[in-house]
């Protein structure tokens, strides 16, 4: 199993849902009154869906150390084989998550054994995301990293639009499938995760981090290095450029929401 850590997950999915949580309308969240957020990570999800029900919401995730972050009722368990009786909440529902399994089918299924009407899935399609920047290189060089980190991943990371086909294959009659693209933005005055970031990338110490996943792929050991110099060059322009806060990046995720009834 991928782990992520609390910073990341923070991180990215600072500002989601903040502005507009219109994608989310088929979930029916004012008429649920009990819920399941599968695969919760720190609860990103869990506390919009508190904020728009008034039922209760249980997180759940493989990783205990992720749920410590959480609020409320959680619980740690695994995606494919739920601790829940058959039925036992209106709505399942995660974000995330089924682009991180070998087998999104039997984890859908068993959405819908715990669910009694309706299942949920707010996924991204991470092949087709776009970076523009100050920084010339960036939005070539982060499309480069990306797409070997994508070769050498063993899952299916580029699903979201897709999930329907996933819902069907479960036997879930799908109600409908919208795109929310978020957008995550950096410009002055920056915040301590932008200089971090920046850091990260003059370090070289982010693509590190993907490293064994990119060897994975078709990647040899002396492309992923060219490509590594590369990324440091411009982690320092990205440095230098939020010195004279003149850096400002915008990154675009297409996710997707899908719903089904049980
Ligand atoms: C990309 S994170 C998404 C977290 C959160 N849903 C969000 O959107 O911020 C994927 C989460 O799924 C969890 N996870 C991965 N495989 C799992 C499994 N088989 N059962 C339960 N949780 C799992 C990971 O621990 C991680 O917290």
């Amino acid at each position: 199993m991928r782990r992520f850590s609390a910073d990341y997950l923070e991180s990215t999915r600072s500002g989601m849902w903040a502005d507009s949580r219109e994608a989310l309308s088929d979930l029916e969240l004012g008429e649920c009154q009990r819920m399941l957020d599968v695969g919760c990570g720190t609860g990103e999800l869990t506390r919009v869906l508190r904020e728009e029900s008034n039922g209760d919401v249980v997180g759940l995730d493989a990783d205990a150390d992720l749920l410590a972050s959480v609020p409320g009722p959680t619980v740690r368990g695994d995606a494919t084989r739920l601790p829940f009786a058959d039925d036992s909440v209106d709505l399942v529902v995660c974000q995330a998550l089924l682009i991180n399994l070998p087998d999104p089918v039997a984890a859908v299924r068993e959405f819908a054994r715990v669910a009694s009407d309706r299942v949920a899935a707010v996924e991204p399609n991470n092949g087709a995301v776009t970076v523009q920047s100050t920084v010339d290189s960036e939005p070539r060089l982060a499309r480069r990293a990306r797409s070997l980190f994508l070769d050498g991943v063993g899952t299916d990371v580029e699903l979201g639009a897709d999930a329907a086909d996933v819902f069907a294959a479960a036997d879930l009659d799908v109600v409908s499938t919208r795109r929310y693209d978020q957008e995550l933005t950096v410009e002055p005055p920056y915040g301590e995760g932008a200089v971090r970031a920046a850091r990260r990338k003059a370090t070289g110490e982010g693509l590190a981090t993907d490293r064994e996943t990119i060897l994975a792929g078709d990647t040899t050991p002396e492309e992923y290095d060219a490509l590594r110099e590369q990324w440091r060059e411009m982690g320092r322009a990205v440095v230098t450029q939020i010195g004279t806060e003149e850096y400002e990046r915008r990154e675009t995720v297409p996710f997707f929401v899908t719903v089904g009834r049980v």
